[in-house]
């Protein structure tokens, strides 16, 4: 088994439908160019039919990045392909991603159509989106639950039709590897011309299998395989970008190489984990916090003796610094922009001057200054330009008296106070809030997690809250978890 993988990174469209981890333009630029870094092959961008917002962000992030092909998704509809080849004009090199469901499932219940008339419309489109560039990528939504020999017709049809990639996704993550391993295999054995186009895994983790599935559908034929960082993406996620990456690196035998600069790895899961406010789980594999901790007697012992007992990767190689050093109030500018840019974080003077100021306001009550916390502070000013604002806040509770809460609010310029009671201090705080903010708002989610350690830590808060049947993310940051989770709170309102 040979040849070349191309790592189509999808973060930014398929990751970036997460509920909660939309992106503004500055932060998909940034996010962009770590994967440039990174060095992906293909940056699918956005879909710019779907927002306004998400077709500017395919025209900045064409300008701001150079060498990988950025890709904009359309449905097999022309007004969208319009939109896809607009959004890509300035993009140096540009594919347009467009597609329809071959499902019998999709044909019947999403298109009321049948089969016949869905394959001209993929045709047609392909045709249509050939008109604007050449490299033109087909999908068939929910390939993995069609049947193999009318997708091998579909596949075949827009091969002619001039598709370069042709993309099989397993939408719902129903697969098992083998079956989407001879899914690919039939492609390859079945379809007229397919060395003319190449194929793509594009896989869903429902049940788990999303990287066994991607692995299968290389090791029989596919060249291009669909990821994210870290793994986010609709429901429980897409196939992660790492773990498909260190697999091909990992295991020698396979022969299939990427382009990607593995310890750029780790800076870049930090990255999209700190803008998108979404925290990696402890154990996730190559990025988690604890993929490179042993803590069992034996393990340790090994891992002592020679690394390579209990280690089939190095963690430099992902671009763990294992000299992480620890920033403190004596820090200069120099050593916190250096330790953003280990993190893949690139800032103007302007913004570091207020990063700088942040951070030494927090190392003014924390003694040692991790790189999530710096992390956390780059990410910070997503605040700014709210039109509600927290000015002050009081919150006393403990043993034996009752949590009381009194709180300051700007809101566009003019000043509110209240005060207020509750079970606790965080209740106290937000009932203080409600006085002010009368809008019905149910709190559906509400989790703390301490960023690095100790009891001088700072706290990310996550909150969702519901109102008037829409649902609305809020993140908050502090040392302290009732501002963290007052922050978390006023962001959602300022969402509304
Ligand atoms: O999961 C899927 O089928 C997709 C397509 C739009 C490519 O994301
Ligand atoms: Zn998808």
């Amino acid at each position: 088994m040979d040849g070349h993988v191309f790592i189509f990174d999808t973060t930014l469209r398929d990751g970036e439908q997460v509920p909660g981890c939309q992106l503004n333009t500055v932060e998909k630029i940034q996010v962009a160019k770590a994967l440039e870094q990174l060095g992906v092959d293909v940056i699918e961008a956005g879909f710019p039919i779907s927002s306004p917002g998400d077709f500017n962000s395919v025209v900045e992030i064409s300008k701001a990045v150079t060498w990988p092909v950025i890709c904009a998704l359309s449905r097999a509809v022309e007004k969208d392909i319009d939109m896809a080849a607009e959004a890509l004009v300035h993009a140096k090199r540009k594919r347009i991603h467009t597609g329809i469901g071959t499902s019998d499932e999709h044909i019947r219940y999403k298109f009321n159509s049948n089969r016949e008339e869905i394959l001209e419309r993929a045709v047609r489109a392909v045709k249509y989106a050939k008109k604007y560039v050449e490299d033109v990528e087909f999908y068939a939504e929910d390939a993995g639950r069609t049947d193999n020999e009318y997708l091998a017709r579909v596949v075949e049809a827009v091969i002619k039709a001039g598709a370069t990639v042709v993309n099989i996704p397993d939408t719902t993550g129903y697969c098992l590897p083998e079956e989407y391993g001879a899914k690919i295999r039939y492609l390859v054995e079945h379809v007229d011309g397919i060395d003319k186009a190449v194929i793509s895994t594009h896989c869903h983790n429902d049940l788990g299998m999303a990287t066994a599935n991607t692995m299968a559908g290389l090791l029989n034929g596919a060249r291009q395989c669909e990821v994210t960082v870290n793994g986010i993406g609709e429901r429980a996620g897409n196939t992660a970008l790492e773990e498909i990456v260190m697999i091909l690196k990992a295991h020698k035998g396979i022969s299939l190489e990427t382009n990607i600069n593995t310890k750029r790895i780790y800076p870049a899961s930090r990255m999209v984990s700190s803008l998108m406010n979404m925290p990696v789980q402890p154990n996730k594999a190559i990025v988690g916090k604890n993929a490179f901790a042993h803590s069992s007697g034996i393990h340790q012992d090994g891992v002592l003796k020679n690394a390579g007992t209990y280690e089939i990767i190095d963690p430099n190689d992902v671009g763990i610094d294992t000299n992480s050093i620890v920033l403190t109030a004596r820090s200069g500018r120099a050593a916190l922009k250096y330790r953003l840019e280990v993190n893949g974080v690139h800032l103007d003077d302007p913004k570091l001057d207020e990063v700088y100021k942040a951070f030494l306001k927090l190392a003014d009550s924390k003694k040692e200054i991790h790189d999530d916390d710096i992390l956390m502070l780059a990410g910070a000013d997503r605040a700014h330009g709210r039109r509600i604002k927290v000015d002050w806040l009081q919150a006393t509770s403990g043993i034996g008296m009752k949590p009381v809460a009194s709180i300051g609010l700007d809101i566009a310029g003019e000043k509110f106070e209240a005060a207020a009671t509750g079970n606790g201090p965080v209740d106290a705080s937000i009932n203080a809030l409600r006085q002010i903010v009368h809008r019905p708002m149910t709190i559906n989610e509400f989790t703390i997690q301490g960023i690095t350690k100790g009891s001088d830590d700072s706290c990310k808060v996550h909150m969702q809250v519901e109102s008037e049947g829409k649902v609305y993310y809020g993140f908050g940051a502090s040392t302290d978890i009732v501002s963290a989770s007052v922050e978390a709170y006023v962001d959602c309102i300022n969402k509304i």
